[in-house]
C-alpha cells in the first residue's frame, strides 16, 4: 500500500544484530504466513513481521465459531491453522527475499523433531532474519506445554539451537506458570542459557467465553487465548519481572507482545525492559495501529529528550 513513511532515525534499534527500522513487529498468528498485510497496510513504518506458526504437518485449527471479542480483546482458538511445512519451504520460503520488511519465521509443533525438521529448514532460508519458537504448544510426551516445564525446555532450546546455526533464535513463552512451581523468570533463564537470542514475552492468556442463553462456550473449542488491551497490564509486568531479574544482566532483548492498541502502551513495555513490542489482536481492530504507535512513539521520544529509543529500555523510575 502507497504513502510510505519513513520513521525518524531515533527509532532505529536492533535485536541481537537485526536492524530494524522502528521496534514494532505485528504478532505471530495476526498477520498471514508472510507479506499478506502490505495488501491493507503500509508496512515501511515496521520493524519486521512475525510470520503464522508453522508445523510439521498442515492443520485446519479448530472447528468454528474460534474467534470471538470481549470487552477488552479477543478470544481466539484457532488452533494452528497453517499450510505446513512443505507448504512453506515451496510456496513462501523463496519469497521472503522479496519482502521488504524483517521477516521472523515461528516455528510450533509437539515434539522435539518436530521443531527441529521446521527451524532447520527455516535455517536453511538466508532471508529470514529469525526463528520464533512458539514454546506454548503440548509436548506430546508429557502433556505440559514445553515452554512451563524447565527440563522440557531445556531439551528442546538445546536441540533447537544446535540445529540453526545461521539465524537468531527467539524464544517466545506463555505469560502462565500457574500450577507449576517455576516463575517466567526460571523460563527465561533456561531459555538464556539455551543461547536464545531474544525473549518474546508473552503468547496469549488462557481465558473462555459463555454464551448465557445457549449457556454453551462461545468458542466450539470451549477454551482460547486471550489478547488484546486485558492482558497488556499483565504482560508489562512480566516483561518489568524478566527484564529487572534477568535480561538486564544478559543484554538479552525482550520483545513485548499483549494488548498493544496505542503507542502509550508500546511505551509502558519499553519503559518496562522491552527492545522491541510486537501488535496482534490490535490489527483486527484497526489496522491504522501500527502506524500511529510508531508515530506516537518518535514523539514520544523527541519529548522526552532521548536521541534513540534504546536509551528508553528498562527506563521505568522505581522509587
Ligand atoms: C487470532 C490469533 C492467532 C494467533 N496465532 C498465533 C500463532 O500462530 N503463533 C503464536 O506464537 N502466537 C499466536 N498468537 C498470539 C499473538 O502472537 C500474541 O502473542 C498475543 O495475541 C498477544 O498479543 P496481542 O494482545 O497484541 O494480540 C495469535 C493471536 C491471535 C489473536
Amino acid at each position: 500500500m502507497g504513502m510510505g513513511y519513513t520513521p525518524s532515525p531515533r527509532l532505529q534499534t536492533s535485536l541481537s544484530g537485526i536492524a530494524l527500522q522502528s521496534p514494532i513487529l505485528l504478532a505471530s498468528g495476526t498477520a498471514g504466513t508472510l507479506d499478506e498485510m502490505s495488501d491493507v497496510m503500509d508496512l515501511s513504518p515496521l520493524g519486521g513481521i512475525v510470520t503464522k506458526s508453522i508445523t510439521r504437518q498442515p492443520r485446519e485449527g479448530n472447528p468454528f465459531p474460534r474467534i470471538t471479542w470481549t470487552r477488552a480483546g479477543m478470544l481466539n482458538a484457532i488452533g494452528l491453522a497453517n499450510p505446513g511445512l512443505d507448504a512453506w519451504k515451496s510456496d513462501i520460503a523463496p519469497q521472503i527475499a522479496s519482502v521488504k520488511t524483517n521477516i521472523i519465521g515461528s516455528v510450533a509443533g509437539d515434539s522435539i523433531d518436530d521443531y527441529v525438521q521446521i527451524a532447520s529448514a527455516m535455517d536453511a532460508v538466508e532471508a529470514l532474519q529469525a526463528i520464533e519458537l512458539n514454546v506454548s504448544c503440548p509436548n506430546v510426551h508429557s502433556g505440559l506445554e514445553f515452554g512451563a516445564d524447565p527440563a522440557a525446555l531445556k531439551d528442546l532450546l538445546n536441540a533447537v539451537r544446535a540445529s540453526i546455526p545461521n539465524t537468531k533464535l527467539f524464544v517466545k513463552l506463555s505469560p502462565i506458570t500457574v500450577g507449576t512451581p517455576h516463575t517466567i523468570v526460571d523460563l527465561a533463564r533456561v531459555a538464556v542459557d539455551c543461547g536464545a537470542d531474544g525473549l518474546t514475552l508473552c503468547n496469549t492468556v488462557p481465558a473462555m467465553g459463555i454464551d448465557v442463553h445457549t449457556r454453551k462456550p462461545i468458542l466450539a473449542n470451549t477454551t482460547g487465548g486471550m489478547s488484546g488491551p486485558a492482558i497488556h497490564p499483565i504482560t508489562v509486568r512480566l516483561v518489568h519481572l524478566v527484564y529487572s531479574q534477568l535480561t538486564k544482566d544478559t543484554n538479552t532483548p525482550i520483545i513485548a507482545a499483549g494488548g498493544v492498541t496505542q503507542w502509550e502502551d508500546a511505551a509502558e513495555f519499553i519503559l518496562a525492559g522491552a527492545t522491541a513490542v510486537q501488535i496482534g489482536a490490535g490489527n483486527f481492530a484497526d489496522l491504522s495501529i501500527p502506524r500511529k504507535v510508531v508515530k506516537g512513539l518518535d514523539k514520544w521520544c523527541a519529548k522526552q529528550s532521548a536521541a534513540s529509543i534504546t536509551d528508553l529500555i528498562g527506563q521505568v523510575q522505581l522509587s
